[in-house]
């Protein structure tokens, strides 16, 4: 049974900035079989596609004259074990945070760390998820995403993934080619806690052998203290990758500013903290005067653009732009936007 659709929509509960677009039509998958018999039906080639899960890392600029599907499918598997790590399948639809809490509920640690970052499982993969020491990459088995060309399911590996820091093919030539149906998790047996993290040790400083759990409530606690909750203040996250610059450029920036922080890369190179580098420029809680202040950088970190209320996406991008061109003249840094912009 190929799904319902409707007409001239709001996408403004499916985008976790809240812009009032619209989609010319939306229809909502709750199984593979829908997606696929969508992808067979009638409707799927008239016009532009966008597949959407939380809509928490998604930016539109304007109506979209086009599909939008969101993705709904629900439920998990435990596959079994292979001597190193339990082997969890998540369909795609499930929430992110959900997966943290059932995971840690049944005794499969290592998520914690990732714990209360917005979105869907199935978008977990396009920007490969990070947080405090741990990127989904290291937790990652294999995903099965079906093929827009061939109408077949089929399965990926990491290296077929192609994940590098918020990276992957899926935003980069597969974007239009696949959608993410489900993601197999590598869970290990033998767990160890990751607080490397200066904010996450001193929270956990009481506590000498923290679960898994403890860890995530940690967690969870900071990233409630500073980042906004969307429900509240709309907010895609991060809204520029941190930028990763070489060892040179790091030591030349750091003789003019002696509080520049960076975590050295396997590589050598450096990576920035984006939101030093805004707030330094002053932008910190500053609206953007054009568009009434509608567009902000949130008052407790300043690597997440807000809308206040009433935002155009065309409103958030002006502030992008107006903070890209500060930090480009301050520190001859080009900073790079991290969502997806339509
Ligand atoms: N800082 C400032 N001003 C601010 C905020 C932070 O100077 O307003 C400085 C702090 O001193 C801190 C440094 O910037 O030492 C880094 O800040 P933070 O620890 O908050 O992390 P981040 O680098 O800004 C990244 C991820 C987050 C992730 C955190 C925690 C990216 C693009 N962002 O942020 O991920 O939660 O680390 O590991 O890599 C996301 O991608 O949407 C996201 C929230």
């Amino acid at each position: 049974m190929p799904p319902t659709f409707r007409r001239d929509v709001s996408l403004a509960p499916f985008n976790t900035f809240g812009i009032a677009a619209r989609a010319r039509r939306f229809v909502s998958v709750e199984s593979v079989d829908e997606l696929q018999a969508l992808r067979d039906g009638p409707e799927w080639d008239d016009g532009p596609r966008l597949v959407v899960g939380g809509g928490s890392n998604v930016l539109f600029t304007r109506d979209f004259d086009g599909l939008v599907v969101r993705i709904a499918t629900r439920g998990h598997r435990h596959l079994g074990d292979d001597g190193h790590d339990h082997l969890v399948e998540v369909e795609a639809g499930e929430s992110w945070d959900g997966l943290v809490r059932i995971s840690l509920a049944a005794g499969w640690p290592g998520l914690e760390n990732l714990a209360l970052i917005p979105g869907s499982v199935g978008a977990s993969p396009v920007q490969n998820i990070g947080a405090y020491g741990v990127e989904l990459v290291e937790r990652f088995a294999w995903l099965e995403a079906l093929d827009l060309s061939s109408g077949r399911i089929v399965r990926m590996d990491a290296a077929a993934c192609g994940f590098g820091y918020r990276d992957s093919v899926f935003k980069r030539g597969l974007r239009e080619r696949i959608v993410i149906v489900r993601v197999v998790f590598r869970l290990p047996l033998r767990w160890e806690a990751r607080i490397d993290y200066a904010d996450v040790a001193s929270r956990l400083a009481s506590n000498s052998s923290p679960s898994a759990t403890d860890v995530a409530d940690a967690i969870t606690a900071i990233r409630r203290d500073k980042l906004p909750d969307p429900r509240v203040l709309g907010n895609a996250g991060s809204f520029f990758k941190n930028p990763v610059v070489d060892a040179t450029t790091f030591d030349a920036l750091r003789a003019d500013e002696p509080d520049l922080a960076g975590r050295v890369q396997p590589d050598g190179r450096v990576k920035l903290a984006a939101a030093w580098l805004i707030d330094r420029c002053g932008w910190k809680g500053r609206g953007l005067e054009g568009g009434g202040g509608r567009a902000a950088v949130h008052d407790r970190q300043a690597l997440v653009l807000v809308n206040r209320g009433g935002a155009s996406g065309a409103d958030i991008l002006a502030l992008a732009e107006a903070i890209r061109h500060d930090v480009g003249e301050r520190f001859g840094i080009a900073l790079e936007v991290e969502p997806l912009i339509v």
